[in-house]
């Protein structure tokens, strides 16, 4: 069985655009392949978060996980600060990376362009060798990501490359080469508000998003008020008309009907009607998760299959972060 790693920051509460992009291929793909899904906790800090409330949205976002449908019994489910081989893998890997590699990271440019390079932490900086070290550390074959995680992945996979080449000996390679999974459809959701940008937890405009804990009368409001354009014309078009576009996505993930088979069923309809349509689609889709959701928030068994997530997760990583260790020197040699 090949093996696939992914994992989502616990910023704030996900998205209609994690479960689309992320969550939804992770569920999907549980049944073929040897999973690793992580509550990324430690790139989370890479902006300032308040740490109680940093706490819940860790418990929270694994109780999700469990909601939307991922089997303990399929995936490894775990915590990231739980796994110290992480942090120390991410030094190794930092060491092994150039400034200059880190300050091309959009992310980077764009929250640091923002906030003033000298306002923001340096984590922000060098939070990438950290995500490269959650891939390697399971000997990620697939990551399933959202549109905007590429460039992680190249990152990832432009290392593996530099540190096998670099340390390997005879021949034989230290880390697995991991490949990019994105979603066929809707690997990029877009701000309700902002058609053009991508939809966000932690956006500060609560209207340009869809948590998925959002009650239905607020998610019926904010898709009312989403922004479109004049034409009233139902059309898939993300150059001219990003704002319906985004929503025929969106309605095509919750319904699982093609876009194709929307724009047609919507021909000569406003966009009121589709709105509503739409509005109750992401509502139909979400209630039986949020009634899944606040059982298992509620239950013990939450914190025993986290717990014996880290068991399993410490295991594996261990064992790579060992030959990561091997290779470069560092300790002693330790043989296994
Ligand atoms: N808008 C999106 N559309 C499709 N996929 C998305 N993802 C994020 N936003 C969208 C995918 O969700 C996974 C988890 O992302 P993350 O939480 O680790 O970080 P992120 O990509 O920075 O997500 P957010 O929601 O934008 O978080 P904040 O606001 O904290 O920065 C990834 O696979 C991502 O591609």
């Amino acid at each position: 069985m090949k093996t696939i790693f992914s994992g989502i920051q616990p910023s704030g509460t996900p998205t209609i655009g994690n479960y689309i992009g992320a969550m939804k291929q992770f569920i999907e793909l549980q049944n073929e392949y040897n999973c690793y899904f992580c509550i990324v906790d430690e790139h989370a800090i890479t902006v300032p978060q308040e740490p109680q409330k940093l706490r819940q949205q860790i418990r929270s976002l694994a109780a999700l996980y469990l909601a939307v449908g991922l089997d303990p019994q399929k995936a490894t489910i775990f915590i990231q600060s739980e796994v110290s081989a992480h942090a120390e893998a991410g030094w190794i890997i930092q060491c092994n990376t150039s400034i200059g590699e880190l300050e091309r990271m959009t992310q980077f440019k764009d929250k640091s362009q923002k906030n003033g390079r000298a306002g923001v932490s340096a984590g922000l900086l060098t939070y990438p060798p950290l995500m490269v070290g959650d891939i390697v550390l399971y000997n990620a074959d697939l990551v399933p990501v959202g549109d905007d995680q590429k460039q992680h992945l190249e990152l990832t996979r432009d290392f593996v490359e530099r540190f096998n080449k670099r340390y390997a000996q005879k021949n034989q390679e230290i880390l697995t080469m991991p490949e990019v999974k994105i979603a066929e459809q809707g690997s990029r959701i877009m701000s309700l508000q902002e058609p053009t940008k991508k939809m966000s937890k932690s956006d500060t405009n609560v209207k340009g998003f869809i948590s998925m804990l959002d009650e239905p009368a607020v998610i019926r409001k904010k898709i009312r008020s989403a922004v479109t354009d004049s034409t009233g014309v139902i059309e898939y078009n993300k150059e001219e008309k990003p704002g319906i576009t985004n929503l025929l996505n969106i309605y095509s993930a919750a319904t699982g009907q093609t876009v194709e088979e929307l724009v047609q069923a919507y021909e000569g309809k406003g966009y009121g009607d589709f709105k509503a349509d739409l509005a109750e689609a992401v509502v139909a889709l979400l209630e039986p998760i949020q009634v899944r959701y606040q059982e298992l928030l509620a239950s013990e068994e939450l914190d025993m299959i986290l717990d014996e997530g880290a068991e399993n997760a410490r295991l594996v990583a261990n064992k790579t972060l060992q030959r990561m260790k091997n290779a470069v020197g560092l300790g002693r040699k330790v043989r296994r």
